[in-house]
């Protein structure tokens, strides 16, 4: 049997690990990366008895390891049907006069040298693919909308935007469609990392609401990979019920 493979970043957690699991239960093989191997291996452990599993130590940063790895992938996982372009992290919810400049080059290091590195290296497997082949890239509403402390988070979820639209241009008569998913509030690992290892913050942000769950998205991403060939969906903006957007700021005297 000729099974589908996709290749997931950022494997360890939240979204990346709930679609690992999704794509594990229809057969697919998989291809998981993140930086925390111990994790990589235990969900390794958990999915090889359901379906082929390759587990790869990556950090989407550094182009030259995406490609060594992209270009040494076993016989099994070469070639890619849905490339899952999920790693990323918001730092410093600050607002932008007080962020450390690091924070936001590590930012845009992974949510967006990343995310280009990891496509850069899986284009030409996946126009191999052809027809069927989809990368489903993670955005954010915050790509869209605009909020107190989102500087260059959300500034690199409207590059992911732009950059799955302009991807959809140039691919056009490959096959391979091109999706941004922007998931609004969903809990995960996410907020932990972004206050650097607050748990009462990332638990008050949750607290007497219904966000999305990791599985919520998970299934989205499922969806939108296994639609029919010839349907594209180019931009998918998820929200729980119990979210929407607030009035407009105004500064007034005091
Ligand atoms: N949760 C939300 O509310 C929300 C909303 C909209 C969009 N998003 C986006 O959804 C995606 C997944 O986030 P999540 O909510 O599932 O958060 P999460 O639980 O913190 O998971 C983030 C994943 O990204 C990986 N990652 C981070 N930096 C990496 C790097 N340099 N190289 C490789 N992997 C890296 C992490 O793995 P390692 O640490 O093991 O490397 C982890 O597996 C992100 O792109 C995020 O911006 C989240």
């Amino acid at each position: 049997m000729n099974r589908k493979i996709a290749f997931i970043t950022g494997a360890t957690s939240g979204f990346g690990r709930a679609t690992a699991r999704r794509f594990a239960e229809a057969g697919w093989a998989l291809v998981l990366t993140g930086r925390r191997s111990e994790r990589l291996q235990a969900l390794e452990e958990e999915l090889a008895s359901q379906v082929p599993v390759h587990v790869a130590t990556l950090d989407v940063r550094d182009a030259e390891a995406v490609k060594t790895l992209v270009a040494g992938l076993p016989e099994g996982f070469r070639t890619i049907r849905c490339l899952v372009n999920n790693a990323g992290l918001a730092l410093a919810p600050e607002p932008a006069q007080k962020v450390d400049l690091q924070d936001w080059h590590t930012m845009i290091d992974t949510n967006i040298t990343g995310l280009v590195n990891v496509t850069h290296a899986l284009l030409p497997t996946l126009i191999e693919t052809g027809k069927g082949a989809s990368i489903v890239n993670i955005g954010s509403v915050a790509g869209q909308w605009p909020y107190p402390g989102g500087h260059v988070y959300g500034a690199s979820k409207a590059f992911v935007q732009q950059f799955t639209y302009n991807l959809r241009c140039d691919l056009q008569g490959t096959g391979v469609r091109v999706t941004d998913i922007a998931p609004g509030l969903a809990e995960t690992e996410f907020t932990l990392v972004r206050t650097k290892g607050n748990q009462a913050a990332s638990d008050a942000l949750y607290r007497g609401t219904t966000p999305l769950s990791a599985e919520d998205i998970a299934e989205q991403i499922f969806y939108v990979a296994t639609l029919p060939d010839h349907i594209n969906i180019n931009r998918l903006e998820v929200m729980p019920t119990r979210q929407a957007w607030s009035a407009f700021n105004i500064d007034r005297d005091k």
